[in-house]
């Protein structure tokens, strides 16, 4: 059929989506050749978004000043969270490596500016957080873009949003949606870096398919795939 992908096109697409993972203690300092950057950033703003509304911009950062005042944010809020929680989980927490800001090769920040073509975005009258959603798609599009090329990235979430625009310079009405890490990597782990520590499992399918209304896990319309889900066989 006519667009289709064939069986190796379909096991690439596969094999990212499957191993990609949040690098951050991988990185080597190898630096990212010019033109995969651009192809990571391309597959990033091709996708889909709201009323085509591409409310995204990546700010692509290398300075070392920069990413050090970055980086104090992340020491800061990565304390703060810390005392929101109780020992063990709070050393356990401490413990866990969650950033890889000065060890890549280049930092991205990824915002949402919601006056992107004016106003009126259609499809976004109804649920405002939409704009949001399609910058988290282009981040996904990046991140296994990313992936096929061989280059790792971490999301870094433990930051102040108000530090970043000060930081970047980010107009008030822009939302930093993303900070990534993007780099070569010296492996990309089997599994989540959370799932190895025993921070959390990860869960199986069957636990988050409802059937046809919230909390329905069975359905007599839904059998084979139910228990396609349930045996675990086919479909990993
Ligand atoms: C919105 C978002 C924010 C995240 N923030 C952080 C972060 O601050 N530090 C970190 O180490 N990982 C962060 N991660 C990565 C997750 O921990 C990671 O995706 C998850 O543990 C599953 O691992 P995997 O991406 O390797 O499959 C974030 C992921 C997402 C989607």
């Amino acid at each position: 059929m006519i667009g289709d992908f064939s069986p190796e096109e379909k096991d690439g697409f596969y094999k990212a989506v499957f191993s990609r993972r949040d690098v951050r203690s991988h990185f080597t300092s190898e630096s990212i050749d010019e033109g995969i950057l651009t192809r990571i950033l391309n597959a990033a703003h091709h996708a889909p978004s709201v009323g085509f509304s591409q409310p995204w911009n990546f700010i692509l950062i290398k300075n070392e000043e920069t990413r050090k005042q970055v980086r104090d944010s992340f020491d800061k809020e990565r304390i703060r969270a810390s005392t929101l929680i109780e020992d063990p989980k709070r050393s356990k927490y401490l413990s866990l490596r969650l950033q890889g800001i000065l060890d890549c090769a280049v930092n991205v920040c990824i915002t949402y500016d919601p006056t992107k073509f004016g106003p009126f975005v259609i499809g976004r009258s109804s649920i405002p957080e939409t704009g949001i959603y399609s910058v988290c798609c282009a981040i996904q599009n990046l991140w296994l873009a990313a992936r096929a090329e061989g280059i790792g990235v971490g999301w870094v979430s433990i930051l102040s949003n108000d530090d970043l625009k000060r930081i970047l310079e980010i107009p008030d009405h822009v939302v930093p949606v993303a900070y990534l890490c993007l780099g070569h990597v010296s492996n990309f782990a089997e599994k989540p870096d959370l799932e190895s520590a025993g921070w959390l499992p990860r869960l199986g399918l069957k636990d988050v398919i409802f059937y046809e209304k919230w909390n329905h896990e069975n359905d007599p319309n839904w059998q084979q795939i139910h228990e396609m889900i349930v045996s675990n066989l086919d479909y990993a």
